[in-house]
């Protein structure tokens, strides 16, 4: 499979105060095309910076960020962004929120409503329309976003900490969705989380970021699909890999293995 997504030697730094920061350094990451990647890391370690390059919202310092082979300018129509903060319009309701990609390309109204009630159906927010997001639940805003982000139909999705604000058995769920999405259609996910077990439920791959967002571990998944978290819990495949990953974030030199 060739590569959707490349990170070639990226460093990407911030000046604060007269101080430098440096929130990534040396950075490589390759995600291949129509592949699921769980990327792991602590916080600070660079992970929504990354993601925030990758949807070319930013540009490195240095290095290269490609997307299919060609070096990104700027954001993408064909890339789906969820961003760890909530970027729903306060004044807009949910509905409308969802929406707003439609509208913004002039799909009309009928066919902009058809696509936004499915999707409200799909996060479990129907019968909240026409809530305002000061109306919803942290949970409930984070599934609205991911509904919004959806609508565009997007072949590429980055997903910063999706599920994070959502109770267990709702985010079962929600990924859920996300896989049935994801799965036999061709579309890449990059998708950040702090939970080492929802990493192993989704991805085919899990990278664990370093600091400066450095890759110190990066391993496929060999665990069958579906995966069922109360089977998967007790396979010994996954209580290795939970445990190498776990070590891997809590970084001692020793646990550095070169990406695959
Ligand atoms: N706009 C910015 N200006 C200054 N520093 C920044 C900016 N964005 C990020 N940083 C710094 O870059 C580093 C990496 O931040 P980033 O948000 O990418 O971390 P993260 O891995 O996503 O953390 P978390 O898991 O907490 O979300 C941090 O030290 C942060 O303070
Ligand atoms: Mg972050």
């Amino acid at each position: 499979m060739p590569p959707v997504l490349e990170a070639r030697q990226v460093a990407k730094l911030f000046a604060k105060d007269n101080h430098r920061i440096v929130a990534l350094e040396s950075c490589d990451l390759v995600v291949k095309e129509g592949t699921f990647v769980a990327l792991l890391g602590r916080s600070g370690c660079g992970k929504s910076t990354l993601l925030n390059l990758f949807a070319g919202l930013s540009r490195p310092s240095s290095g290269q960020i490609l997307l299919r082979g060609a070096a990104l300018s700027g954001p993408c129509p064909g890339v789906g962004y969820l961003t760890q903060s909530d970027t729903l319009m306060p004044w807009r309701k949910l509905h409308r929120n969802i929406e707003l990609p439609l509208e913004l390309r002039g799909v009309e109204r009928a066919e902009r409503k058809r696509r936004s009630d499915q999707l409200i159906e799909m996060v479990g927010l129907k019968g909240h329309e026409g809530h305002y997001p000061r109306e919803l639940s942290g949970g409930m805003r984070r599934r609205a976003s991911l509904a919004r982000m959806l609508i565009s139909d997007p072949g590429l999705l980055l997903l910063d900490e999706p599920f994070g604000a959502l109770d267990a058995q709702l985010r079962a769920e929600m990924q859920a969705e996300l896989l049935r999405l994801w799965q036999g259609s061709g579309r890449s996910v990059v998708f950040v989380t702090h939970d080492i077990e929802e990493a192993l439920v989704l991805g085919d791959r899990v990278v664990v970021l370093g600091e400066r967002g450095q890759v110190r571990l990066d391993v496929a998944v060999p665990l069958e699909r579906p995966r069922d978290l109360d089977d998967i819990r007790v396979d010994p495949d996954f209580v290795n890999m939970h445990r190498q990953l776990n070590r891997a974030l809590k970084g001692g030199r020793d646990d550095v293995i070169p990406a695959t």
